[in-house]
């Protein structure tokens, strides 16, 4: 059992790491499936090219490479993790947590393993978790994971164009680890508004029926991820910049005092419509969605990972971290790198 320690008072991100399966997916492989174009979805997301995984790899097997990179990066081994935090919404199985998938098969030891349904704020949340349990001085260093694999719940024809453009596959991973240093996670800001929950949703399976999938609900295609695209633009450009404003507020800052912000890649234009909103120069705002798409939980940790590969963050620098989803949930963290 972890011994609780006095001394230890901050977070910091230790390592990063990620991985995308090996398949590229671009806009024309799309529309020679569906009545898409190139043009439309460059237009309405941005996204160029995304990855899809191969039959038989799960959301776990993204991850593992993505652990691999960040216990690497942050010269730790798997021994000296105390608690892992998996945030997906798509799971390698309905239960257990893909928590416990990767505990056994990376061979960590027998400490907790959380799975968090956050959707595309899950890795926000998650910072949240491991800031409190190393704030508080329980654990020293917690593996946080982003990972997704949504491609095989995809609605490839006509009907799911809307949704299916969008979504990749992919996972991120960080470490987060104690320090006594005047540096890491400064604050994290966690909201939700579950009147919007069916804005963006998957109706199927529910405990609400019995069986919770049955044929009829396959055949309405209930168990798609379906969104009201409008909708979800409309709460989003409002609540990135607000989160961003409440984050800075909390730590006496303002947007000059930032060198990146990282936002949940969820399209470009909305990404565009934030960056107007708060001003600031044109590279403020990171995104990598034109490579690997919308990939929900994932998506911060792999352009964080990719913005420090990039030198894009050095240290001492202010980062934000921002995000909204499905539920809806918002959420932000401001950093001290
Ligand atoms: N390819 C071609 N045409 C399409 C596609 C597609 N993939 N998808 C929808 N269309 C068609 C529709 O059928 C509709 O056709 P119609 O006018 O003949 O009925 C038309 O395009 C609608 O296009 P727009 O006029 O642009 O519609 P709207 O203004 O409602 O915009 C959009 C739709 C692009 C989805 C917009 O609502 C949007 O960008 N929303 C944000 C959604 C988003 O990015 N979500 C991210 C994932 S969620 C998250 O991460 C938080």
């Amino acid at each position: 059992m972890t011994q609780p320690r006095s001394d230890v008072r901050h977070a910091y991100i230790s390592g990063t790491g990620f991985f995308v399966p090996e398949k590229v997916v671009t806009n024309d492989d799309l529309a020679a499936i569906m009545d898409t174009s190139d043009e439309w979805i460059q237009e309405r997301t941005g996204i160029q090219t995304r990855r899809f995984a191969a039959d038989g790899e799960g959301t776990t097997d993204l991850a593992i490479p993505a652990v691999e990179e960040a216990l690497k990066s942050a010269s730790l081994t798997v021994d000296d993790i105390d608690l892992i935090i998996f945030a997906t919404c798509t799971p390698d199985h309905y239960l257990p947590g893909s928590g416990c998938l990767l505990q056994d098969r990376m061979g960590f030891r027998e400490i907790g393993a959380l799975d968090i349904r956050v959707q595309c704020s899950g890795f926000v949340y998650g910072l949240s978790i491991a800031d409190q349990y190393i704030k508080t001085g329980v654990y020293r260093n917690i593996l946080l994971i982003g990972a997704e694999a949504q491609s095989s719940g995809l609605d490839l024809s006509d009907e799911g164009r809307d949704v299916s453009v969008i979504f990749g596959d992919g996972a991120g991973a960080a470490i987060i680890s104690a320090t006594e240093e005047d540096r890491g996670i400064l604050s994290t800001h966690l909201h939700s508004e579950g009147k919007y929950a069916r804005e963006l949703w998957v109706e199927s399976p529910s405990t609400r029926n019995n069986p919770t999938i049955s044929t009829a609900d396959l055949e309405a295609g209930r168990h798609r991820l379906k969104m009201n695209g409008r909708e979800v633009f409309r709460h989003a450009v409002a609540r990135f910049p607000e989160a961003i404003v409440e984050a800075l507020q909390a730590n006496n800052l303002n947007m000059d005092d930032i060198t990146l912000v990282i936002p949940h890649q969820a399209n470009l234009r909305i990404s565009q419509m934030v960056a107007n909103r708060l001003g600031g120069p044109n590279d403020l705002i990171y995104s990598n969605i034109q490579k690997y798409g919308n990939t929900t939980a994932a998506s911060i940790p792999i352009a964080m990972a990719e913005a420090i590969s990039e030198g894009r963050i050095q240290s001492g620098d202010y980062v934000v971290l921002v995000a909204f989803g499905s539920g809806f949930t918002w959420a932000s963290a401001l950093i001290k790198w």
